[in-house]
């Protein structure tokens, strides 16, 4: 993904490239003026093929057409955005996704993208290009290999706004939040061979390294050492040893405080409670909440908001071994409760406790956590939803917002008090998973015990972390889910 992104202006008729991509908004397709253009310039017989075909311009509805050299782009794509008065940026983001998609295939190196509006929002248009461009080929070799690159996306918008330095910085910052994007949906991708603990550690070096954010880096020795017994039972099965990681973003003023926290399991096997063989090579996408929180670190700082961040990843491979933790072992966490292990495959929820302690200590405003918790909210919400828990309506609000400029997809789910006597343990001070009804509630009240009183949010997003199908922004396999919406909400805290 290496392709250069430019605004251009001019005749559309003219535009060299391999596919033109036009978007149309449903109402009154004859005054399009790109369209009526074509029409000429193709020697007539597009409108009257677009209403054969049915072609409305309704919302992602597509239109793939031949040029047969009458103009200099091999391919003419257009595509529906809608009613105007629906087009807001999450609708524009998914289209331009949805554009590229289809526009992408072989020997396509040049793409020119046609607005469905003169001034669109186009950091949004941005972040769709790119996230719809997304592929994730390095393990294909000889004929799978992608054999040629795209190498240039050009958006075609009036002289005025190809000109204006706003115009392309607000492009350019869509790019570079979609490579952030981009950056938690390689890491969900990779195999859990490459992508272990220490690898994971390696990315929030790089992002430190290339963004001058600070960070710290606990090894196994000193997570025991630092009292997180709980994250350090999870891992303590596995050759590939767990690591702590603590990324900081701080602006010279900042405005809030902000504490991100992932589950970052790079694979779960369910360790002795060991899974069953269907699908437990998903387990290597355990680790996206953990991606979620390197992504938003990543698009933080090239946003640069008024607001300190702080990204906490508890990472772990849960593995069955003659040295891993087993049901009705005792451990105690970082803040000093014990905890009576049932089934060691709910490790998320502890290897999140002692991240969540730590990030209390740094006194946020808010703590919001991201996490492939549990099977239970895949039966709740689906496949498409997160399920999120907040620790107060006013709170639970800035994630609905954020979530909806953001395009993605989020639940509010209740924390049923009386679920929570599931908890009580005979011999410790608390039991880490109740019985199978409401197993995303109980999840949830356990991690609420590590939070002290800082306002805090959850987001259960094992539903929409891989997904089977592309579809809008998103494409098959790993999706970066969370990065968006948790990027909105530290902008919208520093505004
Ligand atoms: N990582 C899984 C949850 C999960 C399941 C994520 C399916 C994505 C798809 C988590 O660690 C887990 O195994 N949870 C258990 C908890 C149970 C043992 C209380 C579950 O949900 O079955
Ligand atoms: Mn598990
Ligand atoms: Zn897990």
């Amino acid at each position: 993904m290496t392709f250069q992104i430019q605004l251009t202006s001019g005749d559309a008729t003219a535009a060299p490239c391999d596919v033109l991509v036009v978007s149309v908004l449903q109402e009154a397709l004859d005054k399009n003026s790109t369209l009526s253009g074509l029409e000429r310039a193709l020697g007539g017989g597009l409108f009257a093929h677009a209403k054969a075909s049915e072609f409305e311009g309704k919302n992602e509805q597509q239109l793939d057409l031949p040029t047969f050299g009458k103009i200099p782009a091999r391919r003419l794509l257009l595509i529906g955005a809608g009613p105007k008065g629906d087009l807001d940026a999450a609708r524009l983001r998914a289209l331009a996704a949805v554009g590229m998609r289809s526009a992408l295939g072989t020997n396509v190196k040049a793409i020119t993208f046609v607005p469905p509006l003169p001034e669109p929002d186009l950091r949004a248009l941005g972040e769709g290009l790119v996230l719809g461009a997304y592929r994730f080929t390095k393990y294909f070799t000889g004929e799978r290999k992608p054999k040629s690159e795209l190498g240039k996306i050009s958006v075609l918008v009036p002289a005025a706004g190809a000109k204006s330095a706003a115009s392309k910085k607000s492009l350019e910052l869509g790019v570079q939040v979609a490579r952030a994007v981009s950056l938690a949906r390689d890491a969900v991708n990779e195999p859990p061979n490459v992508l272990y603990p220490e690898t994971l550690a390696g990315i929030a070096r790089s992002l430190a390294k290339k963004h001058g954010l600070k960070l710290k880096v606990l090894g196994k020795k000193q997570i025991f050492e630092a009292g997180m017994l709980l994250h350090y039972a999870v891992g303590q099965g596995s050759a590939n040893e767990p690591r702590f990681i603590h990324l900081t973003y701080r602006p010279k003023k900042p405005k809030k405080k902000l504490a991100f926290v992932g589950k970052g399991l790079t694979f779960d096997s369910g360790g002795l409670c060991i899974k069953p063989a269907p699908g437990m090579g998903e387990m290597k996408s355990d680790m996206a909440g953990a991606a979620a929180v390197l992504g938003l670190m990543a698009a933080v700082a090239v946003v640069r908001p008024d607001v300190e961040v702080h990204g906490i990843i508890g990472a772990a491979e849960n593995m069955p071994d003659g040295s891993a933790y087993r049901p009705a072992d005792v451990f105690s966490s970082l803040d000093g409760k014990t905890v009576e292990i049932i089934n060691t495959d709910a490790e998320g929820r502890l290897v999140l406790a002692d991240a969540l302690t730590y990030a209390t200590k740094l006194a946020p405003d808010v703590i919001v956590d991201a996490a492939t918790l549990t099977g239970a909210v895949l039966v709740a919400l689906g496949k498409t939803y997160s399920a999120f828990y907040a620790s107060d309506d006013a709170l639970a609000r800035t994630l609905e917002t954020a979530a909806r400029e953001a395009g993605e997809s989020f639940w509010r789910m209740p924390l049923i008090e009386e679920l929570g006597d599931q908890l009580k343990s005979d011999i410790a001070d608390l039991k880490h998973t109740g019985d199978r009804w409401g197993g995303s509630i109980t999840a949830a009240l356990f991690l609420r015990e590590f939070v002290a009183k800082v306002p805090w949010i959850h987001c259960d997003i094992a539903g929409p972390a891989l997904s089977e199908r592309a579809r809008g922004v998103v494409p098959k396999g790993g999706t970066g889910h969370g990065v968006l919406t948790f990027l909105r909400f530290v902008e919208n805290a520093g505004s």
